[in-house]
């Protein structure tokens, strides 16, 4: 059952560097990303020309994160949408187009129908479950499960780390067929995925000063979430759960965004959780959002900055630094995303509130 946790959620946020591992587990041969599921579908896998990921809340959010990773190491152009959107405009579709569903329940209605449209007009699919032997893994042309384990708490939360996971895995299995990331550098990258469980176990170790935290903003009216490349889908995921735990009001934006429109929003006081990119990242993206946390705090904001550990430039300008350790570039969504969830848990935790189970919601959605 809970096993000495106080409920479901914290004993699934706990179990985060077991669910990555897991998801890894048989799927690495001789240091390169192999998904025996997917045998037989080399020839799709090569001749597809693109791939639209459905998908509805936090699993569309994994989805988002996927994107960046499977464009950048498959060079095949992905577009995320949510399932319930997807079905209903028609979407053109090929048999060169491999649609790609993520449900942690693999029973989600609005899921299953966009899987049944895709396949009755002629898209190949694949769909990301995590549990065994669900109506969409059984639709689908193929199944990759995260190995997550059960989930019991309505709020996603090791499902998401095991979908992001299991998303680099077909990235990086793709990339292989394809020819377009060079074996060394696979190697490279699948040294980094391993590493991920024992750094979310160190980001874990924060919990009791994110716990301090989120009990002195427990009386927050509103909070926003900023966030840039995959810390944008983390911004957007940190405020649905807060929203969702907490019922309190929250946005996640692209930092890149704030200019136009939401920088109104900010007034003294205002609590801004901000998913700052890793200073080693050659983008420059990081001092970028250092500019936009300047100017939040020029107008007021309360800046919680999630950031990499060493990374001084944040700190004459945050109010609070939580830190997560080094890791490259597009892992860090595995790392950034922990300190969200334990916040969000804690914040409802101290408003009384039954986080397994918040009002209104249902762990599995089968009804449209
Ligand atoms: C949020 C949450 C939901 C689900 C969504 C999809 O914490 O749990 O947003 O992610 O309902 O559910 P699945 O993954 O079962 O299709």
């Amino acid at each position: 059952e809970k096993g000495g946790w106080s409920s479901f959620m914290a004993k699934e946020i706990s179990e985060q560097p077991e669910a990555v591992a897991n998801t890894i587990r048989g799927r690495v041969v001789d240091e390169q990303v192999v998904l025996p599921e997917l045998e037989g579908l080399d020839e799709v896998l090569t001749d597809i020309d693109r791939i639209i990921i459905i998908a509805c809340g936090t699993a569309s959010y994994s989805g988002l994160v996927g994107k960046y990773a499977i464009e950048k190491w498959a060079r095949v152009p992905v577009e995320v949408e949510l399932s319930h959107e997807f079905r209903y405009r028609d979407p053109v579709l090929s048999e060169r187009t491999l649609v790609v569903s993520i449900s942690q329940s693999g029973e989600t209605m609005d899921t299953l129908m966009a899987v049944k449209y895709a396949i009755a007009n002629g898209a190949r699919t694949l769909s990301i479950c995590n549990t065994q032997g669900a109506t969409i893994a059984r639709e689908s042309d193929a199944v990759v499960y995260t190995h997550a384990g059960p989930e019991v708490a309505v709020a996603s939360t090791k499902a998401f780390v095991a979908q992001i996971t299991a998303l680099y895995l077909f990235g990086l299995h793709l990339a292989r067929l394809r020819g377009t990331v060079e074996q060394g550098r696979a190697a490279e990258l699948v040294a980094e995925l391993r590493a991920v469980p024992d750094k979310i176990a160190k980001v874990l170790e924060s919990a009791d000063e994110i716990d301090q935290l989120a009990r002195w903003m427990s009386d927050s009216r509103a909070v926003l979430f900023l966030g840039r490349h995959v810390g944008y889908p983390i911004a957007l995921e940190g405020a649905l759960k807060l929203k969702e735990l907490a019922y309190i009001h929250a946005e996640g934006f692209a930092a890149g965004e704030l200019k136009h429109g939401p920088i109104a929003l900010i007034e003294p006081g205002q609590p801004v959780f901000v998913v700052v990119p890793s200073p080693r990242d050659p983008g420059s993206l990081h001092s970028k959002v250092v500019s936009n946390i300047q100017e939040i705090r020029a107008r007021g904001a309360r800046v919680l900055a999630v950031a990499e550990e060493g990374d001084v430039a944040v700190l004459p300008f945050a109010d609070e630094v939580i830190r997560i350790p080094l890791a490259a570039p597009l892992f860090e969504p595995l790392l950034t995303v922990v300190p969200l969830q334990l916040f969000a848990m804690s914040l409802a935790t101290a408003k009384g509130l039954d986080v397994d189970q918040p009002r209104n919601l249902a762990k599995s959605v089968t009804v449209e």
